[in-house]
């Protein structure tokens, strides 16, 4: 079987590069010429733990091929998966533009039957609108042509996106005939052994499905942080409250701990997506809407602490900040929609400076936001606290969790920390004589009512 890929970016290339380690014949097809000539050079345009090896293992075995060709990619596969971008609009849909042209590629090229399969997260009726799209060039092209179209999101995370690929919980198949979803039982026959993890149903459903799960998961959190908004005006620690509920099968200990708030490519805006797909139609997205408010308040939380330590943000003009993560959370190099952002900007703004570091993202931040005197980037953890009016966390990598805090007080002008991951216990270093803000951290955090 051949498979061909559109769009080489975290889903397409993780999909095509694990497909090949499945030992299929994949074609990774992307319009950027730079970034398939990198890859071809074995250059991984992201940050993704185990995805290196895959993907030069794979080239090398001649698994693994890259075109910016869009007829090589469809007279490639059979299977014509479309893992294109999908970036909000202007009002929070999902613009279409780039699944719309691969499925006119497809339409202009293909001179056999093809199975196209939505991997990309698109709004409920997309798989209509590529249908429509390929059978109206087909029809321009006053060809006979047969093709079917499959959804098939995709739930891999960012930091373990391989091994969710190789290990998936679940492959959901929205397929209109037993006999495409037949087609995608095989195809997916390497990843789906031992149990069965294949769900298969309508396509609507499928496509409703990845907002469903997403959006979920962004309830749990946004819940999470008004919980621990409360919990700072009451007195009470949100991380207590946090493993009480957890306790509860009903409820679980995933995804509700309490935070500077969720960033990433996905939950920010799928769940705009999906409150504005609720409000075309007519249905007022009350809590969807109100998901998306706290997470964006939440991402001021930690300069409100900040500023309010420093009596005002009037007070915070020629500071300087240490800042421990960059990227949206840990084992990515990814800055889309990351907390920190947020933070360094209202920084900036009141005129502190940043000296930051994060073990993977620090060239992507560059990329971002360029050479500006307000922004230093620092080689160590240790090397960005020199001389810093305060720390402030805002990812969680593994490197942070013990560091040593008697040689942290040497190096910063007071030792207080802003802690947006919650990750130490504000009673020892109050004892070791830190002032310590976590998010809903009790009397930490207690603000006045
Ligand atoms: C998410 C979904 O998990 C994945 O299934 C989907 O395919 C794509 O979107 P990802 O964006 O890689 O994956 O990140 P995820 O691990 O879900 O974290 C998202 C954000 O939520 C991060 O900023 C993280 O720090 C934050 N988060 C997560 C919390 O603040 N609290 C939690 O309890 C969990």
């Amino acid at each position: 079987m051949k498979i061909t890929i559109f769009g080489t970016g975290y889903v397409g290339l993780v999909t095509g590069a694990c497909f090949a380690e499945a030992g299929y014949q994949v074609m990774c097809v992307d319009i950027d010429k730079e970034k398939i000539e990198r890859l071809k050079q074995g250059i991984i345009p992201i940050y993704e733990p185990g995805l290196d090896r895959v993907v030069k293992e794979n080239y090398a075995a001649q698994r693994l091929h890259f075109s910016t060709s869009a007829g090589e990619g469809v007279a490639f596969g059979e299977f014509q998966f479309i893992a294109v971008g999908t970036p909000p609009d202007e009002d929070g849909s999902a613009d279409l533009k780039y699944v719309l042209a691969v499925a006119e590629e497809i339409g202009r090229h293909m001179e056999q039957h093809r199975i196209v399969i939505d991997k990309s997260t698109v709004p409920v009726g997309t798989a209509d609108k590529v249908r429509a799209k390929i059978s109206s060039v087909l029809a321009e092209r006053k060809v006979d042509l047969t093709f079917d179209v499959i959804s098939n999101p995709e739930f891999l995370k960012e930091g373990s996106a391989v091994a969710d690929f190789m290990k998936p919980d679940r492959i959901v198949i929205g397929a209109d005939s037993p006999a495409n979803a037949e087609r995608m039982r095989e195809l997916y026959a390497p990843f789906n052994r031992n149990h069965d993890r294949l769900i298969v149903m309508d396509i609507r459903s499928a496509e409703l499905t990845k907002y469903a799960a997403n959006a979920m998961l962004a309830t749990k959190i946004s819940f999470m942080n008004e919980i621990s908004n409360l919990a700072e005006r009451l007195g009470a620690d949100v991380e207590n409250v946090r493993i009480g509920i957890g306790s509860d099968p009903r409820i679980g200990y995933q995804f509700i701990y309490a935070g500077c708030g969720y960033g990433g490519s996905c939950f920010p805006k799928d769940v705009q997506a999906l409150a504005r797909t609720a409000s075309t139609i007519g249905y007022e997205p009350r809590l969807l809407n109100a998901i998306e408010a706290i997470n964006q308040d939440q991402k001021t939380r930690l300069f409100e602490l900040v500023s309010r330590h420093f009596d005002g943000a009037g007070n915070l003009r020629g500071k300087v900040f240490a800042l421990w993560g960059l990227a949206f959370k840990p084992n990515t190099d990814d800055m889309r929609e990351a907390p920190s952002r947020v933070l360094m900007e209202a920084l900036w703004a009141a005129g502190a400076r940043v000296q930051a570091y994060d073990p993977e993202a620090m060239e992507e931040t560059q990329r971002i936001y360029g050479a500006r005197e307000d922004l230093v980037l620092m080689g160590t953890k240790e090397a960005a606290l020199k001389g810093a009016d305060g720390l402030v966390i805002c990812t969680e990598w593994k490197g942070f969790t013990a560091p040593d805090f008697a040689v942290m007080a040497q190096q910063l002008k007071q030792p207080v920390i802003f802690d947006g991951r919650n990750l130490y216990d504000p009673s020892r270093l109050q004892a070791k004589g830190w002032t310590y803000y976590g998010i809903g951290r009790g009397a930490s955090c207690k603000r006045d009512n």
